[in-house]
């Protein structure tokens, strides 16, 4: 089992990695009550493991569930289940999961403890690290919500054999991300050996590892997203969420990131801020984990320039963008001409 630990200005928390570890919590929480809160595909496969929790509360999957409205009926459950101000909320499952359940551990009654147990590959390497929990509105995503700190996070590897093949790709983006921004050699691990990753390979523990590391390293010096470090965790994701959102949400989030990297690198080597071999380098390698590089040629180019205008991470109304300047150093720019651009996304088109 690995061990990170996360401080943060009021204090810290370790997030264990391994197989088989949620008896850890059981250890540690010793005779407080807890409850657990799942959706509906993770609560049958893993819930029954915690067998001494006061409830298994189940709401339904998808990220069309993350709404104020299940907050709602959480909160009757979480209160039937007779947890009070000492007890313990355990969010198990994705992102989804951790940033709901984790958004009502922040506010019933005034805010009770945390714990992260993420069972999607991008939970585990980016949603519950950092303390950022919340739900959407009709308008958009992720627009309510609080900064929760967990007590824990678990991070048990072997709940990643039964995630679907296309979210465990989706969550590699993240992954490959983190090489992107602070870790050339988990970078070039993956270059070399992506295509044999599985949850079973004997690699992921150290992988997980390292992409939380990165997570941990950025939130840490950011942790209420004040200065530009944390913004950094953006890159891909100005041009892949407007990918996303022109497609309906039918192109899934990772590979949005995916394609947006391969539009920032490509972006970034035009302008002469990186090495010509960079794009192809991480094309290639996103390739190898099985996540597409091409933008679907029927999302009209147009479209997405404008959908990028509406993306809330904009600073005093123009938009910035992350750009990689080699294997583990990327940049902010305000500065991309948006003949550039466009230029990019249609080459990229097929
Ligand atoms: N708080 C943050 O800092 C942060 C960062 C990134 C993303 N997010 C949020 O995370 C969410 C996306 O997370 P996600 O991709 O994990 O989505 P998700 O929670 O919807 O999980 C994806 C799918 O996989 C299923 N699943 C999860 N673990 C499984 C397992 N072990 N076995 C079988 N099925 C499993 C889920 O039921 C769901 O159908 C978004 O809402 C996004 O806004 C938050
Ligand atoms: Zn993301």
């Amino acid at each position: 089992m690995s061990q990170i630990t996360v401080t943060y200005p009021q204090g810290f928390y370790p997030i264990y990695i391994g197989r088989n570890i949620y008896a850890t919590l059981r250890e540690t929480l010793a005779d407080k009550s807890y409850v657990v809160i799942s959706d509906s595909n993770v609560a049958p496969l893993y819930a029954a493991q915690f067998s001494d929790a006061l409830a298994h509360i189940t709401f339904p999957a998808g990220e069309q569930h993350k709404n104020l409205q299940t907050v709602n009926d959480l909160y009757s459950q979480v209160l039937a289940a007779g947890l009070d101000r000492t007890g313990t909320i355990v969010a198990l499952g994705g992102g989804v999961t951790g940033d709901m359940a984790g958004f009502v551990a922040a506010t019933y009654m005034r805010g009770v403890n945390l714990v992260q147990c993420p069972t999607s590959l991008l939970s585990m390497v980016d949603s519950s690290v950092g303390g950022k929990v919340g739900v959407d509105l009709p308008e958009g995503k992720n627009l309510v919500g609080a900064f929760k700190q967990p007590v824990m996070v678990l991070v048990d590897l072997e709940t990643l054999h039964t995630l679907p093949a296309d979210e465990f790709a989706s969550g590699m983006a993240e992954v490959v991300k983190h090489g992107v921004l602070d870790n050339p050699e988990l970078f070039a691990w993956i270059e070399q050996n992506g295509h044999e990753l599985a949850p079973a390979h004997p690699f992921m523990e150290a992988l997980v590892t390292d992409a939380i590391e990165v997570k941990r390293a950025t939130v840490q010096d950011d942790p209420f997203e004040l200065h530009g470090k944390r913004a950094l965790l953006n890159l891909g994701h100005t041009f892949g969420h407007a990918i996303e959102q022109v497609s309906g949400y039918a192109v899934k989030h990772g590979f949005g990131v995916a394609m947006g990297m391969v539009v920032a690198a490509r972006i970034s080597a035009e302008l002469n801020h990186s090495d010509s071999t960079l794009p192809t380098r991480i094309e290639n390698t996103l390739n190898k984990v099985g996540l597409p590089t091409r933008i679907p040629a029927h999302l009209d180019v147009d479209e997405i320039i404008a959908a990028m205008g509406s993306d809330k991470k904009k600073m005093h109304g123009k938009l910035r963008y992350i750009l990689p300047r080699e294997l583990g150093e990327c940049f902010i720019s305000a500065d991309v001409p948006t003949q550039l651009i466009k230029q990019t996304l249609a080459d990229l088109s097929m």
